[in-house]
């Protein structure tokens, strides 16, 4: 997109698309995965304003390795990245949340570039409104379109447009958190919208041992256990639901034959619950566990398979120095 150099708020567009009516609300969500055996809930729904901050705070944790190592990667191979491509290019970033690391290649790009054009998705707006505020803020160079909605909502959007060499990001290891069909399945759609020559930069956390990736997901301070209980506190608050948070315990288990981390809810005692959105009333048994998220794990071999799968072309693969996380360039041919 061209655009004239402008004041902050010509900068900066935010598009908030309706929620599209075959996608099932909070309230149908919650319901149909916590009357379901086992019960389960979507990980996209801890990030509220108190999740995206708990999930911030856990991006400083010693345990989580994960946001030091792809920065690591990200310092010292970002300006390969941004020249991977002819400039000019423009960026769209799926899971923007504060937009920290971006803002290395967003530097980059700007030093080759001068400008740039950056269309960042988040389910969150107002995480997406802050980060964007930010960026406007500290770079003269960026104008910024925003699209606060689920990821397949604006990749299914027209409004969604690109002028230029699109180099998408999709960063922190979020691939992790959709089990490999819906991975393929989501960096298909997104392959879709790009064209010919544009490219993914996919940051992707690799296999290791149990007990690095179990403290990664259940560190001392409590901090992710904090995250994870959120999900409940938001359908006390959004959905009128009666969890006593202390009745639940946070669980994080290395599954090593499916190469991901289970993270789950566990009832410390027999439990009933209402919630009266739904009308429902949800009983648990002491032990009984709701499933909340899952965070897969992956090798080369894996990185390759899932490039393939979604319509793209495994160019590079950058790693930190420690070999725990990597960074890949997937090309649409
Ligand atoms: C956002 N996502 C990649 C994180 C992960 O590592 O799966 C979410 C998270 N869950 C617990 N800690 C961090």
């Amino acid at each position: 997109m061209g655009f004239v150099q402008t004041g902050r708020a010509e900068r900066l567009r935010i598009v908030e698309l309706p929620h599209p009516a075959d996608v099932p609300t909070f309230a149908q969500d919650v319901e149909r995965g916590l009357l379901a055996t086992p019960k389960t809930l979507p990980s996209k729904y801890f990030y509220d304003a108190l999740g995206s901050t708990l999930f911030d705070a856990i991006t400083l944790l010693p345990e989580y390795y994960l946001t030091r190592a792809e920065t690591e990667i990200l310092r010292e191979w970002g300006w390969e990245m941004v020249r991977a491509l002819d400039a000019p290019i423009e960026l769209l970033e799926l899971g923007s949340g504060s937009a920290a690391k971006t803002r290395i290649l967003i530097e980059e790009a700007l030093r080759v570039q001068g400008r740039l054009h950056y269309s960042p998705i988040d389910i969150s707006p107002q995480a997406l409104r802050a980060s964007a505020d930010a960026l406007i803020a500290a770079y003269d160079g960026i104008a910024i379109t925003a699209y606060a909605a689920d990821y397949f909502t604006v990749l299914a959007s027209d409004t969604l447009t690109f002028t230029r060499a699109v180099l998408a990001l999709f960063l922190g290891s979020n691939i992790g958190n959709y089990d490999p069909a819906d991975a393929a399945a989501l960096l298909g759609a997104l392959g879709r919208r790009l064209r010919s020559g544009d490219g993914l930069l996919l940051g992707v956390d690799l296999k290791k041992d149990r007990r690095t990736l179990e403290l990664a997901y259940d560190d001392p301070a409590g901090v992710t256990a904090a995250f994870d209980k959120n999900v409940l506190g938001r359908i006390n608050r959004e959905l009128g639901g009666t969890f006593d948070l202390a009745d639940f315990r946070h669980v994080a288990v290395y599954d090593e034959q499916c190469g991901r981390v289970d993270s789950f809810l566990e009832a410390q005692r027999n439990v009933t619950v209402e919630i009266a959105a739904t009308q429902s009333r949800i009983v648990f048994a002491s032990g009984e566990r709701i499933h909340t998220e899952s965070s897969y794990k992956y090798d080369p071999a894996g990185i390759e398979r899932l490039a393939r799968e979604a319509g793209f072309k495994l160019r590079r693969s950058w790693f930190d120095g420690a070999q725990r996380f990597s960074v890949n360039l997937l090309v649409k041919p």
